[in-house]
């Protein structure tokens, strides 16, 4: 045998062995959940069950794994295993009583942009309990009082652009038009920066925003097969670079003019946050300041844009309920703080459109110290994630009689015992549920009623029932949720 061809066959010998180690190495990784007589779908090599995610929305494929293995699925990330749970007991367990083994939330893209690795809803432990102890002095009800005027002249200016709106087309399409509204609110809210989101075609705020709201999907599907260094190497990051490289210079640049001249009036987020932190025994220091204000903003128009995105749909396809809803409200003296948040079916249409579309469709929590279920004898080990398939559960029937049925009358006053703990969680749950709920809740509920005094949603030839859902992120969203917008008699 010549040297070459000696070489050539122990090349060929080294790389079946490999293979074969490769496959040995895999299959003693998968074969963790049966130990605990868990199913799952089939893992591969390198995807291990990733691949169900590929190419369908993630809430639907989560459904689907539900419905099939059951409330507990087995699940890995290449070698690694991750739990998908909707078992609310099992629920209430992690992100409660044993909050300190899963302190840390979503992990999204293994690379982070800078500013994206201090962001308040990714870091965890004393820093996480710390922001977040700062940012919550923020969304007081108080502050919420105070900052109501300014939500209802928000409202006012989102009411009024529809009148040009209507005349130009037969449907709107409500997520672009309810982002403007949040982007313009929590802009005002934060930073009391008027975005003039109404008034320029090119606006710079809008643009970035825009952009941020637009995750990298590769990044998040790379993310789940591909290792960590290479993610890292060549910067994969689920957010856009640029978006948020000028969201930073633009809040530092506020910060620093806040602090050379100071005006204790100001009461947006930015000025109550330096002033906690200035008085603060563990000052945070300024570029933490700047990721809090910037994970504000990115959280507040994102999801609540979906949510009236997807509010104002279901209205148009259930005239009886927006019949309903515009009684409760004309019934109102005025839309003031108290009237707002007392009217019950204004709360049940909105509560029942978190239900049916919830704006985030998955939840998650890792596990940072390896965690022994007693009930169940299930073993998590340290650095596995557990997710919590939201959607799902919500559209789960032993959760919600008739699941797909728009019907708010389960969240009234009367029915909403009847919820069981731990299944309808929009919000999150547990420690490190949605610190910005009582605001979205506000916002939305100003905006709606609003809206309603004056105008109803109809369906038009452009309004589609079948919705053709995106895929590769957490949130619900459809390429375009065109519906009409009709002056009230
Ligand atoms: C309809 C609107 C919204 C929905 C459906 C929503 C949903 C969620 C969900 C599901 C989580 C994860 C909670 C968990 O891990 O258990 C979350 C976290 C968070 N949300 Fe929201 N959110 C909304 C609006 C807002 C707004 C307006 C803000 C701020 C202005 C905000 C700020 C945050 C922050 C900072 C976190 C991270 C909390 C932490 O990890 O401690 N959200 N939200």
């Amino acid at each position: 045998m010549k040297v070459t061809d000696f070489q050539s066959a122990m090349f060929f010998w080294f790389i079946l062995l490999f293979i074969f180690y490769l496959l040995i190495y895999y299959r003693q990784k998968h074969g963790y959940w049966k130990k605990f007589g868990l199913k799952g779908p089939l893992p591969v090599p390198f995807l291990g069950t990733s691949y169900v995610y590929l190419r369908r929305p993630l809430h639907v494929v989560e459904t689907e794994l539900i419905q099939k293995y059951g409330q507990i699925v087995g699940m890995f990330e290449g070698a690694k295993p991750t739990l998908l749970v909707s078992d609310p007991e099992f629920i209430k367990t992690i992100a409660l009583k044993e909050f300190h083994s899963f302190p840390q939330s979503f992990t999204f893209s293994s690379y982070k942009h800078p500013l994206e690795q201090l962001f308040p809803e990714l870091i965890w432990g004393s820093k996480w309990k710390h922001s977040r102890g700062q940012i919550t002095q923020c969304f007081t009800v108080a502050k919420l009082r105070k900052a109501f005027p300014m939500i209802e002249k928000c409202s006012d200016m989102c009411v009024k652009s529809l009148a040009d709106e209507i005349q130009r087309c037969d449907a709107i399409e409500m997520k672009s038009f309810w982002f403007k509204y949040y982007c313009d609110t929590i802009f005002q809210f934060c930073l009391n920066l008027d975005a003039h989101v109404y008034q320029s075609r090119d606006n710079i705020i809008v643009e970035k925003m825009i952009d941020l709201s637009r995750p990298f999907i590769p990044a998040f599907i790379m993310n789940m097969f591909l290792p960590e260094w290479i993610m890292k190497t060549f910067h994969l990051s689920a957010l856009d670079k640029k978006a948020l490289d000028y969201l930073e210079k633009l809040v530092t640049h506020l910060i620093e003019t806040r602090r050379l001249r100071k005006d204790e009036r100001q009461t947006d987020v930015l000025n109550r946050l330096i002033a906690i932190n200035e008085t603060s025994s563990e000052q945070s220091t300024e570029i933490e300041l700047v990721a809090a204000i910037v994970d504000l903003l990115f959280n507040g128009f994102e999801t609540s844009s979906s949510l009236l995105a997807w509010c104002s749909w279901r209205l148009a396809f259930n005239q009886d309920v927006q019949d309903r809803l515009t009684k409760e409200i004309d019934s109102l003296n005025s839309l003031d703080y108290d009237s707002l948040l007392s009217a019950q079916y204004l709360d049940a249409v909105i509560s029942e459109s978190l239900r049916i579309d919830p704006p985030e469709t998955h939840n998650e929590r890792v596990c940072h110290t390896t965690y022994h279920h007693p009930e169940t004898g299930i073993v998590i080990p340290a650095g596995s994630k557990v997710s919590m398939p939201i959607y799902a559960m919500h559209h789960n029937p032993d959760n919600f009689p008739d699941p797909e049925k728009f019907n708010p009358d389960r969240f009234l006053p009367d029915n909403r015992n009847a919820i069981k703990p731990f299944t309808y969680i929009p919000f999150g749950v547990g420690y490190r549920a949605c610190l910005g709920t009582k605001y979205a809740l506000l916002v939305s509920k100003m905006a709606l009623a609003k809206l309603l005094q004056s105008y109803r949603f109809v369906v038009t030839p452009s309004t589609t029932i079948d919705l053709d859902y995106d895929w590769g992120s957490i949130l619900l969203c459809a390429d375009e949720i065109n519906v009409g917008i009709e002056k009230r008699m």
